[in-house]
């Protein structure tokens, strides 16, 4: 009676290995039409596996429960509204999927020879050309496996470039508005971080830049739209003073899906752009797995591309590894082609205008929930955005409530909380990415339920303070969770399972 609990429809589920029972089996064999062995008299016994004590055993039923409970509790951007900012959780449409399952696609071995990959050659060489069209730029690379992984491949590039002039820089320029990884990658690439501070319209100023801009200086790595959400708007003067002195204009271009259609930033002055694939294209987020975050490059660094490098020679396409200048593989084979071909199948979906009108959609979504919740919540940067929006708790810090209790909150309501802490540019930041597909109706829906929550600080804080409590697991120690994470299972003693006896 212990596991019972009146808890509705969130059951609480035990492990797999604390189910099932002795003898229970999830397949049926026929008849055995040989003579039965023993397994250790035909097997030498350094090739046989140990009974792992505890082993589960369960029946199909059982296993196909386990997995359907635990794939409820999740909470995925087919199940709601998910504003996750910066992160850009974005539908994934289901022509994506079907496409990409096709046998001719799924099963091509990366080992084929080129003359029988011709069709993904070709496919992998127009999405490079797709996305230097979107993007503006001469040449683009598909390998990088993430957005990070491109910055990375970017700036090794720009580092390849440079060592080929003869130059040695130590530093580059990072504001305060760009995204964390742009400060990792060039610590990674082995340069000093100088940091620049956004002026009080949340963007960086040529003047602050040229205060700062020596021939010291690599690169500056701009994010844009920025972290807040706002089009650094003075990209093409910056850009200027950068090249000026020698140095490269790196941008982060994951947040393209607010700029497709409507702005080129190979016309800004940008050398390095990386795209993340999943934020842009609709292709699902790597959270870790497989990703795709290519990088698209001005013709100089071009000699410098990883390989292989996809060429066209005639009606045929081949992969070339012979580029000497290259700063070499960053992937095994040519990247996640799974992902590759999910956006691909996107970008020929939607046409130049649907790109267009789903950047339209995704600044006007962000923009609505930013007019109808600014006087609910603080809005340090009272202007226009485009995808994304970033609140504070400043209003309802007197009532002590934070941003944490905020976010807590909207998970009894039903909702996936917000990026929270970030960018830390501000303080308590709430940063909201509706995208395009969300209806009116859905955003209303969050919009007033944010409301609710702004007026429950007001009246009854302690209900924020307590949330979330209509879901399973209540608010977690996050920095235990996080230090001390419970990453292995062990058996207990005697193990559940032998407890119920043969069934
Ligand atoms: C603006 C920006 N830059 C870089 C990244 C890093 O991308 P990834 O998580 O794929 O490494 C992200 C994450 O989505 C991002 O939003």
């Amino acid at each position: 009676m212990t596991n019972i609990k009146d808890t509705g429809l969130i059951q609480d589920e035990l492990l797999i290995f604390e189910q099932g029972g002795k003898g229970r089996r999830g397949y049926s064999l026929p008849q055995w039409d040989v003579e039965e062995v023993e397994t250790r008299t035909v097997i030498p016994p350094d090739l046989l596996r140990k009974d792992l004590e505890g082993f589960p055993q369960l029946s199909e039923i059982d296993v196909v429960r386990h997995f359907t409970r635990l794939s409820q509790w999740n909470y995925g951007v087919d199940s709601g509204l998910y504003p996750l900012g910066s992160c850009t959780m974005k539908y994934n449409p289901k022509v994506n999927e079907e496409i990409a399952r096709m046998a001719g696609f799924a099963n091509i071995h990366p080992y084929y020879p080129e003359d029988l990959s011709q069709g993904i050659l070709k496919l992998m060489y127009e999405l490079e050309s797709f996305l230097a069209e979107i993007t503006g730029m001469d040449h683009v690379t598909l390998q990088p496996a993430a957005g990070a992984h491109g910055e990375l491949t970017g700036m090794m590039m720009i580092k390849a470039c440079l060592q080929a002039r003869g130059e040695k820089r130590r530093k580059v320029l990072v504001p305060d508005t760009a995204h964390g990884t742009n400060c990792s990658t060039s610590a990674v690439a082995s340069y000093q971080m100088v940091g620049i501070k956004s002026n009080e319209r949340g963007v960086i100023g040529p003047e602050q830049v040229a205060g700062q801009m020596d021939e010291e200086v690599a690169a500056i790595m701009v994010t844009n739209p920025n972290t807040l959400g706002l089009f650094e708007e003075h990209l093409s003067e910056i850009a200027e003073i950068v090249h000026r002195k020698g140095g490269f204009v790196y941008c982060d271009g994951a947040n393209l899906n607010a700029l497709m259609g409507i702005v080129k930033l190979g016309n800004l002055g940008v050398d390095v752009v990386h795209i993340n694939l999943h934020k842009t294209f609709s292709t699902p987020h790597g959270g870790g797995g497989p990703g795709a975050g290519p990088v698209a490059i001005k013709n100089e660094l071009a000699p410098y591309l990883p390989i292989p490098v996809i060429e066209r020679v005639g009606e045929a396409y081949r992969l070339n590894d012979d580029r000497p200048q290259s700063i070499g593989k960053v992937k095994a084979f040519y990247g996640n082609f799974g992902v590759l071909l999910k956006a691909y199948v996107y970008i020929l979906s939607m046409g130049a205008e649907g790109l267009r009108r789903a950047s339209e959609m995704a600044v006007l979504n962000a923009n609505y929930l930013m007019r109808r919740l600014k006087e609910h919540y603080y809005l340090p940067y009272d202007r226009p955005c485009m995808h994304e929006c970033v609140f504070t708790d400043q209003f309802q810090e007197k009532h002590h409530v934070s941003t944490l209790d905020i976010a807590k909150r909207l998970i009894d309501y039903g909702f996936h909380p917000p990026t929270i802490y970030f960018p830390l540019v501000v303080k308590g930041a709430l940063m909201m990415e509706p995208t395009e597909t969300e209806s009116k109706e859905s955003l209303d829906r969050f919009i007033e339920t944010m409301i609710a929550i702004a007026e429950e600080a007001e009246q009854n804080p302690d209900l924020l303070r307590q949330a979330p409590q209509k879901v399973k697991v209540r608010r977690l120690d996050e920095v235990l969770a996080a230090r001390k994470p419970k990453l292995r299972w062990n058996a207990p003693s005697p193990h559940p399972s032998l407890h119920r006896g043969e069934e």
